[in-house]
């Protein structure tokens, strides 16, 4: 059995992120998308919040899980029975922080691979924090996010303004 671990903090899962388990899901008998239980940042939604809604939208996706994971990724991802990790690279400039992250994952832990999926060109210029920053400026977020979350961004706004 395949397992490939899609780590991430998913703050909220936007449609580049779907597109990459979309495809991590093709290639993998299992899949399981591991939430960061960040204590350090403050997120936009809870840990439970954005596993509640990566269960959403990948409803569809039979091989795919959702779990949440605090502490080392390579703890998570030998916890969880995979040796591979799957990250989306949009362009250049993820491509130093994620080879620092793939080496050092790879350092501590030499039986788990890192490998990359070039995200689709349509989302390659999305992101999580900018799809923030428009939402809290009440900017249109439809293009880059799945319906029911669209709604969750914005309900989570307007609590955030009351
Ligand atoms: O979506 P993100 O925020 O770019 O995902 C980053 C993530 C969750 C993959 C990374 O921060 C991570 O793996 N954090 C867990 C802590 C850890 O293992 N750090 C060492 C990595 S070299």
């Amino acid at each position: 059995m395949r397992t490939a671990i899609y780590p991430g903090s998913f703050d909220p899962v936007t449609l580049g992120h779907y597109d990459i388990i979309e495809r991590t899901a093709k290639m993998f008998d299992r899949v399981i998308i591991g939430v960061l239980n960040n204590k350090v940042k403050s997120p936009l939604f809870s840990v439970e919040e954005r596993v509640t809604m990566l269960k959403e939208v990948t409803a569809k996706l039979p091989n795919v899980e959702v779990q949440s994971f605090g502490g080392l990724l390579i703890d998570f991802v030998r916890q969880s029975g995979g040796g591979i990790i799957v990250r989306g690279l949009r362009a250049i400039t993820d491509f130093e922080y994620e080879l620092q992250m793939a080496q050092t994952n790879r350092v501590m832990a030499p039986e788990v691979d890192t490998i990359f999926l070039t995200t689709n060109l349509k989302y390659s210029y999305l992101s999580s924090s900018i799809v923030k920053e428009i939402a809290e400026n009440r900017g249109d977020i439809s293009e880059f996010l799945h319906p029911a979350i669209v709604k969750k961004v914005r309900g989570k706004v307007e609590e955030m303004f009351k």
